[in-house]
């Protein structure tokens, strides 16, 4: 399956069959992961591949996930290194469903003291579902409409389709705090920021979050949005450079600039 089809159809997979992904796959996925991408700047992620088997080696907690395998990632504390772990995180996400493998992020682990070299940051669970893998169709998809996450109207089907694709990404609590401002030919991308306490009302967690923790989740969030944009933005053949545009940081109040995409034809 094409990597633009399996980004349409993916969603988060939470009931695994317990049936082992073969060797051969999971030699694929390692490599895959060391050909994984930044977004920007040169981070210092690593992906550890942990098996059910080793679990309790790693986490103090067992995971309200039960899959046969598990990607920890950690990181030092670099700039963007959420947005980078987001970005590399859903295009492997994106890749695993194209194998036809499910997955779900899981926010909530809590590492073993040393059980990591680097600090541990987030944990993608993968396996073989259990039930439906792919999302039927986007018609009654649970997120904010183009409207609500755009700051300025989409001028084109283009940039409308590409829209689209970030609006459908996985969030923390989907929140989705990816706001966006299509240009002519750029699309620049910012982020809710949190206050001190935010009202929050999920399927699974209603009430006040403390932004800190909001804040962790929501550079993610973007970061994986972002993988959509450039899955999108790769079907429809175009060329696309990041780069941050000095003085966007001050455009709008309560979101945070995060870099903006030019998209140029082959
Ligand atoms: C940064 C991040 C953290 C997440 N943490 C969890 C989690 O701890 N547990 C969980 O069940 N889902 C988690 N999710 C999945 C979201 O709940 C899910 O993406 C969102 O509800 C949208 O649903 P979908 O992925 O099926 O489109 C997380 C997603 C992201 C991007």
């Amino acid at each position: 399956m094409e990597l633009y089809d399996a980004m349409l159809k993916r969603k988060s997979i939470r009931k695994f069959s317990g049936k082992e992904v073969d060797a051969k796959l999971i030699d694929d996925i390692k490599n895959y992961i060391a050909a994984l991408k930044p977004l920007c700047d040169a981070p210092s992620i690593k992906m550890i591949l942990i098996d059910n088997s080793e679990f309790g080696e790693y986490f103090e907690n067992s995971s309200p996930i039960h899959a046969q395998h598990y990607i920890a990632i950690t990181s030092l504390s670099e700039p963007y290194f959420r947005e980078n772990i987001g970005f590399m995180g859903e295009n492997l996400i994106i890749y695993l469903t194209s194998l036809k493998i499910g997955s779900c992020w899981i926010g909530t682990l809590k590492p073993k003291g040393s059980a990591f070299e680097l600090p541990y940051v987030i944990t993608i669970a993968f396996g073989y579902a259990d039930g439906e893998l792919y999302r039927e169709n986007l018609d009654q998809i649970n997120r904010k409409s183009i409207d609500q996450i755009c700051l300025v109207k989409p001028q084109n089907d283009f940039m409308t389709e590409l829209v689209q694709a970030i609006r459908i990404a996985p969030s923390g609590i989907n929140r989705q705090p990816w706001r966006i401002e299509p240009d002519n030919n750029s699309m620049h991308f910012y982020c809710e920021q949190p206050s001190f306490l935010t009202p929050v009302n999920s399927d699974n967690l209603k009430g006040l979050m403390p932004g800190a923790i909001l804040k962790r989740m929501q550079g993610i969030s973007c970061g994986a949005s972002i993988a959509h944009f450039l899955i999108c933005a790769k079907h429809f053949d175009k060329n696309i450079t990041f780069s941050r545009i000095q003085g966007r940081e001050k455009s709008y109040k309560k979101l945070t600039y995060l870099m903006s995409a030019i998209i140029e034809e082959k």
